[in-house]
């Protein structure tokens, strides 16, 4: 069977790592995952439900049975479209919590693998490289300072019309970064061997230029 090869990026959130993977992805004409659009699905469907964050057995009952279609560019929950909830601030925290619970973590392992098709995948997430596909043939993990982050995502969500303002914005980020980074499993880290990238002052043609110049280096 041909195997499909894989890039892996990972980072903190607004480090820039979904434009540039989807860009990547779109480039070399590979299949792209969000591994955090499924941690922010579930997240939303847990709250949607009113369960609390530490009812695991429901919690994974809902992860194993939650009905998610991407279709066209849009995503779908039990047949809702729910492409722009998802991206609230609010529910990214709700995925950084179920992200937490390692049972959480292992039940959405196959589903991001059944991902590695031919010609290749593009992940993106905080631990592709580290869990998810320890044998990537490229590994990045892009970061960029605090503030750097809070403004990027205060400018995404102003263009989606959601209101939001910076210094909010910075506090969540912290927030999320320390859950994600101190939990037991799978916390946010460089994998071994991954290039690290900081794009504080890079701009997203410039990262991009760097990981397409590294993916022809070593695919
Ligand atoms: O990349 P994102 O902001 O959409 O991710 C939302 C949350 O999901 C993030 O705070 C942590 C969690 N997550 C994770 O734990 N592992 C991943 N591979 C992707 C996301």
């Amino acid at each position: 069977m041909k195997m499909a090869k894989i890039i892996t990026i990972d980072g903190p959130s607004g480090s820039g790592k979904g434009t540039v993977s989807q860009r990547v992805a779109s480039q070399l004409g590979w299949h792209f995952l969000d591994s955090g659009a499924l941690y922010r699905l579930l997240g939303l469907a847990v709250s949607d439900k009113g369960i609390e964050f530490d009812e695991v057995d429901r919690i994974i009952e809902v992860a194993k049975t939650m009905l998610v279609q991407f279709e066209n560019g849009r995503i779908l929950l039990e047949g809702d479209d729910v492409t722009d909830t998802i991206r609230t601030e609010s529910v990214g925290n709700n995925a950084s919590k179920v992200a937490a619970i390692p049972q959480v973590r292992a039940t959405l392992l196959t589903w991001q693998r059944d991902y590695a098709k031919p010609p290749g995948l593009v992940a993106d997430g905080r631990d592709m490289g580290s869990v998810v596909f320890p044998d990537a043939e490229l590994k990045i993990f892009l970061t960029a300072s605090a503030e750097e982050r809070a403004k990027r995502r205060y400018k995404q969500l102003k263009e989606k019309g959601l209101d939001v303002n910076v210094r909010d914005l910075t506090v969540e980020i912290a927030e999320r970064d320390q859950r994600d980074m101190n939990r037991s499993v799978a916390p946010l880290v460089a994998a071994e061997g991954a290039l690290e990238l900081d794009s504080t002052s890079l701009s997203i043609e410039e990262v991009l230029d760097i990981v397409l110049q590294e993916a022809e280096k070593k695919l």
